[in-house]
């Protein structure tokens, strides 16, 4: 596999986190009960500095999905490995993702905590392959549009490498 090259470098990233975090400091200001929930494992260290840069009051849970198997597209059938702790019922939650390709792990999340009767279900997601879309999802927050180009680092992976890189970069895995 070949180095990463810069995509999106670590001092864009840390400037669209920040714009992220101050819209939904300030959209849910007065807001009660507000839920991160962070998608294991790729929105790890997103969710860890979004969640730091927020001015209001927040709780953190964590689920974890599976829908890739071993392989690198996705089945479109979405698997739940770990489900949250807590309970969601009444309270507002923001899904954060690292990010959207095909869109089914989305929906199936925003299905799931509608089904748990959640006040209200909202997605924030760094970036997205918009023409990847198998299914129509909105994204209330967004990071970054990207092409259809194999991503690493600020989380993501090419088989589990690369994640904790503070850019993200390009790889190219036939090389
Ligand atoms: C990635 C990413 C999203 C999902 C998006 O997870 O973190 O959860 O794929 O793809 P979709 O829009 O096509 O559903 P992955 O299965 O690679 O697991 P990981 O986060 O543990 O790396």
């Amino acid at each position: 596999m070949s180095s990463p090259v810069v995509l999106i470098s670590e001092e864009e990233i840390q400037t669209r986190v920040s714009e992220l975090a101050a819209q939904i400091s300030s959209d849910y200001e007065g807001a009660e009960d507000l839920v991160l929930v962070g998608v294991l494992k790729g929105a790890f260290i997103f969710l860890a500095d979004l969640s730091r840069q927020l001015t209001i009051p927040r709780t953190i849970e964590f689920i974890a999905v599976s829908s890739y198997g071993n392989g690198s597209e996705s089945t479109g059938a979405v698997r739940l490995v770990m489900d949250v702790r807590g309970n969601i019922e009444g309270k507002h939650v923001l899904i954060v993702e690292d990010i959207v390709d095909t869109g089914h792990t989305l929906n199936y999340l925003m299905g799931l905590f509608e089904s748990h009767r959640a006040a209200s279900v909202k997605t924030c997601t760094l970036v997205r392959k918009a023409e990847r879309a198998e299914v129509e999802i909105s994204v209330d927050y967004l990071g970054f549009d990207i092409g259809d180009d194999w991503i690493v680092g600020y989380g993501l992976d090419y088989a589990e490498q690369n994640r904790t890189l503070p850019y993200i970069g390009v790889v190219s895995p036939d090389d």
